[in-house]
């Protein structure tokens, strides 16, 4: 056996370890309305991941990182109530980037989980299927943001919006910009998280979020088993 042969097998070994660490960072998006039970699933999630033993990274958008929850602050201000729609999509975007870039990506090639609560589909409910922004210039900003990047899967967690106001009311917290909008709003923002569902069966998953919190929370975690099956 030739020494070329010996390297080029230890090459191949090494290849694959690394590959295999790669492999193991995936990412997974939490959205749906708000009320849905987003936060409540995502702490059961990393639980559940990390009694595994599972490195798990948690994060939201918009916000994410400090740039990111600067951004947050401003897009979601309730006295601002004049940000045009254009200045509310680029401010998404420009957080996604960040976001991306700071945070996520590096997550990700440590071998990371990266659960974020709420990403770029939210952008599409509720910019483009609830705001009327054309899908083309939504796509365009995203582009940018993403720069080709892609989440591994979405959860869509389904729930007649206000029947997620009532949950979020009691909670006793205040509306934000975007919860306080007309119950139109949301429902098209709703049925936006659907029509993208029905479209990429490949990157959503849609569940009952009327359901149970513990039945919701069986459903989420067939789908956490699949992706580790999967990536893990
Ligand atoms: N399946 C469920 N059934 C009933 N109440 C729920 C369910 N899931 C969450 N809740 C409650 O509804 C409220 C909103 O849930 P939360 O997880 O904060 O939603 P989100 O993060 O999507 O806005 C919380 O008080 C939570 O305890
Ligand atoms: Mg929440």
């Amino acid at each position: 056996m030739g020494l070329e042969y010996i390297i080029a097998g230890v090459c191949d070994y090494i290849l694959e370890i690394n590959g295999r660490d790669m492999n193991k960072g995936f990412m997974v998006v939490f959205d749906g309305s708000n009320g849905a039970g987003k936060t409540t699933v995502i702490k059961s999630v990393e639980k559940y991941l990390s009694s595994k033993g599972f490195d798990v990274l948690l994060t939201r958008e918009p916000g994410g990182t400090p740039i990111g929850e600067k951004i947050r602050e401003v897009i979601l201000d309730p006295s601002t109530p004049e940000m045009s729609f254009m200045t509310e999509l680029m401010l998404f975007g420009a957080g996604r980037a960040q976001h991306i870039q700071e945070k996520i990506k590096p997550a990700l090639a440590q071998g990371k989980i990266v659960i974020s609560d709420r990403f770029d589909a939210a952008t599409f409910s509720f910019q483009h299927f609830a705001r009327g922004i054309a899908l083309d210039t939504i796509t365009k900003i995203n582009d940018l943001a993403l720069a080709g990047f892609s989440p591994n899967m979405n959860v869509i967690l389904d729930l007649e919006p206000s029947e997620g106001l009532k949950r979020v009311h009691s909670r006793g917290e205040g509306l934000d910009r975007l919860e306080d909008e007309k119950s139109e709003f949301l429902i098209k923002a709703r049925n936006g998280y659907l029509t993208q569902a029905q479209q990429a069966p490949e990157k959503f998953v849609v569940i009952d979020a009327s359901q149970s919190k513990q039945k919701v929370l069986t459903d989420v975690i067939k789908v956490i088993d699949s992706l580790l099956d999967k990536h893990g």
